[in-house]
């Protein structure tokens, strides 16, 4: 491998919650599956799980609290000013709960990811498990995708199904969705790591061909 390909990539990864998704990115780094550093883990919420998990493996947290600033414009400007200094290849949304300004998403096109437990275009937004299981769906699962203006709308690049079975509530489905997304998450940030994924206009682009519309399925077995 040449020294270029060899150099660990910079990962700033933003969190509201638990970071379970964080801790599967710390272990896919930590075991050289990730060829990557997480140089910085930021939060909107000063007590969230997840910065905890981050500390604990020496990762430098930052706090920047939606409720300090007047509005979406003042917060996303803040956040933007934590993170540049940081120099990241890849920012990574791992259950960051809030919707950012086009202005912001403008700065890290085509270097930012986020996870979405549905099977996107289905249920973009909250409560996605509710509402696979009230439509009757025989199928959940997640998506990882580029991050662009439109909530949850970017061009997917990998998604994994799960069944649902008919005894599943919105919790247990959550738990099952979540055991995929600590697999495929990871998988697609390693792609872009080893730079064979990228983001050409609307386009993703793995080893060079183009993706289609829903990204690519996960094999599970
Ligand atoms: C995940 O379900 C992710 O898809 C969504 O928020 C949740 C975050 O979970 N965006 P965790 O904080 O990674 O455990």
């Amino acid at each position: 491998m040449s020294a270029k390909l060899n150099k660990k990539r910079k990962l700033v990864v933003l969190i509201s919650g638990s970071g379970s998704n964080l801790q599967a990115l710390i272990d896919a780094c930590s075991d050289d599956e990730v060829n990557a550093e997480i140089v910085a883990v930021l939060s909107n919420i000063a007590d969230a799980k997840g910065l905890q998990r981050a500390s604990a493996v020496g990762i430098t947290t930052k706090v920047v609290s939606h409720r300090d600033y007047r509005d979406r414009q003042a917060f996303d400007q803040q956040l933007a000013a934590v993170i540049t200094p940081f120099n990241p290849d890849l920012v990574v949304l791992a259950g960051f709960m809030r919707i950012l300004t086009p202005t912001f998403v403008d700065q890290f096109m085509g270097k930012m990811v986020n996870i979405h437990p549905s099977l996107l275009p289905k249920y973009a937004g909250l409560d996605t498990h509710q509402r696979a299981i009230d439509a009757g769906d025989k199928i959940a699962g997640a998506t990882v995708h580029f991050v662009t203006p439109e909530l949850d709308g970017g061009p997917p690049i990998l998604r994994g199904e799960v069944d649902i079975s008919n005894r599943d509530t919105a919790a247990s489905l959550a738990s099952k969705v979540l055991s995929v997304e600590h697999k495929i998450f990871p998988l697609a940030i390693r792609w872009f790591c080893q730079n064979r994924l990228r983001l050409v206009s609307d386009k993703v682009i793995l080893d060079g061909d183009e993706l289609g519309e829903n990204g690519l399925l996960y094999n599970n077995h």
